[in-house]
């Protein structure tokens, strides 16, 4: 495909904007009553469904430089085949049903020449997938074992505001950290804080405002170690916790932040992947004589 192709999609899924909810809604209609059993794969609630949609297309969205990132689309994949239960053969009917959504929504306007840039598209992403599933171990039972979301934790929590607060306090804390908080260097605290919310909020089951990339894709020039995951998580728990949480919540949330490491963890700079022309790997030298963080007491006073 061509750079104008990736670039058409590209601009058509950003003129499906705030409509996308619809589109994903007859995604999934069309998916799912031709193909059942797909149903165990697409599990979850609407908005669960619809941020998945959302994050295909998120994906599709970025392929301009295809070349640049087919590491991070091949991992994609291994996660895909692995985590997802996802098998090659479904790449068909997911294509078919996006294709219909899309011409249900577009009309007219889903010219010959776009629909030919969509086929594309999507056929030279989901090969490269399909090629990393077909190397990878398949999930064992052929069941999914969704991580990254939990449906009904942000009710649980006590609603979008007590999320925004702790992220709040977790990026002040983090932009402090003497190892960590070397990546956040230039970065807008208050705009982190708000867009790791909306990302939270979706994957606790809440409405889907995040209009970001997949964490896989922010983070893909950054090498983030499994040591900075913990060192990280050490810090999330703390700003949980200060907001007097159960140690149950506790645990459901960073049960569901973990299920984004895997696109996240990286052990060399070689794994980086760079988006653009010019760009470099983000690596942050560990201080001398660091001290990781430390997990204070729990304050909720049920363990
Ligand atoms: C070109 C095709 C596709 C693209 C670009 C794509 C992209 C994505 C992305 C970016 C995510 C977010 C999670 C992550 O980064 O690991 C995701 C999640 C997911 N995808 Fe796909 N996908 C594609 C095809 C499929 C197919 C064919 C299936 C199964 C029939 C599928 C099922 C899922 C499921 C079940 C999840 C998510 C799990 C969750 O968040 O709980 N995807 N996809
Ligand atoms: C040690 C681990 C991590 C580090 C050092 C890190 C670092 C960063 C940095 C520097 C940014 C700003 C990117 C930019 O504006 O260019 C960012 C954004 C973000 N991160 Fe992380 N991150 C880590 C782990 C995670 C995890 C586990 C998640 C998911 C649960 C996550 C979700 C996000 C989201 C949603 C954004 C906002 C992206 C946007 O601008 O739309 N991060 N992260």
């Amino acid at each position: 495909m061509s750079f104008e192709n990736r670039q058409q999609v590209a601009t058509c899924i950003e003129d499906i904007g705030s409509d996308i909810n619809q589109v994903s809604q007859d995604f999934y209609r069309h998916l799912l009553q031709d193909n059942p059993a797909l149903s165990r794969i697409f599990s979850g609630n609407t908005a669960a469904l619809n941020r998945k949609f959302f994050n295909m297309l998120a994906a599709l969205k970025n392929v301009k430089h295809l070349e640049k990132i087919e590491a991070s689309i091949c991992q994609l994949g291994e996660r895909h085949g692995q985590q997802y239960a996802v098998l090659n053969e479904h790449f068909s009917p997911v294509k078919k049903a996006l294709m219909t959504a899309l011409e249900g929504y577009l009309g007219d306007g889903f010219t010959v020449e776009l629909r030919q840039a969509w086929d594309g598209v999507f056929d030279e992403v989901a090969d490269l997938m399909k090629t990393a599933i077909s190397r990878t171990r398949h999930a064992d039972d052929g069941l999914p074992s969704l991580t990254g979301y939990d449906g009904d934790l942000l009710q649980a929590i006590g609603g979008e505001e007590v999320v925004l607060r702790i992220h709040r306090r977790f990026y002040d804390v983090i932009f402090d950290e003497p190892w960590l908080g070397k990546f956040f260097r230039g970065k807008h605290e208050t705009t982190l804080a708000r867009k790791q919310t909306e990302f939270m909020v979706a994957a606790f089951g809440g409405e889907n405002r995040y209009r970001g990339d997949t964490p896989a894709f922010v983070h893909m020039h950054m090498l983030i170690t499994q040591e900075q995951l913990e060192a990280r998580e050490a810090i999330l728990r703390d700003a949980i916790r200060e907001e007097g949480l159960s140690e149950e919540i506790v645990e459901r949330w960073l049960r569901v932040d973990r299920g984004f490491w895997a696109g996240l963890v990286k052990t060399s700079e070689e794994e980086c992947v760079l988006k653009c022309f010019g760009q470099y790997p983000v690596v942050a030298k560990k201080p001398d004589a660091y001290v990781p963080p430390s997990v204070l007491p729990s304050k909720a006073g049920d363990d």
